[in-house]
């Protein structure tokens, strides 16, 4: 099953994603004239902020919701559908830019392919994702919740969280000189009672499809039973988000 989306539901009680990336923006550094490419820009909130330090900048996105979205956001910037496996560019890139997206996509390599292709020599890819071990508790509770229901894991989990050491490789293999990563615990406040009911309902919809709606109530009551101690604090619900940092380029 695809993940879809719901835009309003992502902008409003998920803008965290694109909150907390806005420092991302600084390592990207982006100078007055740069062509910049967004690369899974959502509804296109870092994408203007991108724009706001003066440089030329374009995004994509592989759903086509959010692109429209973005494009109500953001009318003056162009934006458009694409995959981040395949996608091409009429004119390379000074930068490639990538918040919170390329743990969606498991066959790191393909990514990686394209965004070399899209790039100047010099070219800088500064991406931003799910690292080795994010959301290791959610993920523990959530299997541990279905087999109490009965049933086993699910289909292979969806997404890609690499260690430094693999994701190096990937870049290596493809010719890139890796100059900066990290790989650290960020936990990250979902907002309200139904915090991470909201995220379980949000991003791992494959986990619950088979499940009946009485069946996904017990799951949900007994994940915040197990998970309150050590991600609920004064009132709030956290996620326990590892996110690897990157910041690449392709030599001359
Ligand atoms: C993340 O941002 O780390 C994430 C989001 C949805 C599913 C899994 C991870």
């Amino acid at each position: 099953m695809n993940q879809t989306w719901d835009t309003d539901l992502y902008q409003d009680a998920h803008a965290f994603v694109w909150q907390l990336g806005q420092d991302l923006i600084d390592l990207l550094n982006p100078q007055p004239g740069e062509h910049i490419l967004d690369l899974g820009c959502g509804t296109g909130q870092l994408t203007a902020a991108i724009a706001a330090r003066g440089a030329r900048v374009q995004g994509i996105d592989a759903d086509p919701a959010m692109v429209a979205q973005a494009q109500i956001n953001t009318p003056h910037l162009t934006f458009s559908t694409a995959d981040a496996c395949t996608f091409t560019l009429a004119e390379p890139v000074d930068a490639i830019f990538s918040n919170a997206v390329l743990h969606w996509i498991p066959t790191a390599d393909q990514v990686v392919a394209q965004v070399w292709a899209a790039l100047k020599p010099s070219g800088r890819f500064i991406a931003e994702f799910g690292g080795k071990g994010n959301m290791g508790q959610v993920l523990t509770a959530l299997a541990a919740g279905r087999m109490a229901l009965g049933y086993g894991p699910s289909s292979a989990t969806p997404w890609y969280f690499p260690s430094i050491g693999e994701y190096a490789q990937v870049l290596e293999a493809q010719g890139f000189e890796l100059q900066f990563a990290t790989l650290r615990d960020r936990p990250t406040p979902l907002e309200g009672d139904l915090g991470l009911v909201n995220w379980l309902t949000m991003f791992a919809k494959r986990f619950l499809c088979d499940l009946s709606p009485d069946q996904q109530e017990t799951l949900f009551r007994q994940m915040e039973t197990q998970l309150r101690p050590q991600l609920y604090q004064q009132g709030q619900w956290f996620a326990d988000y590892r996110r690897i940092r990157i910041l690449a380029v392709k030599p001359e």
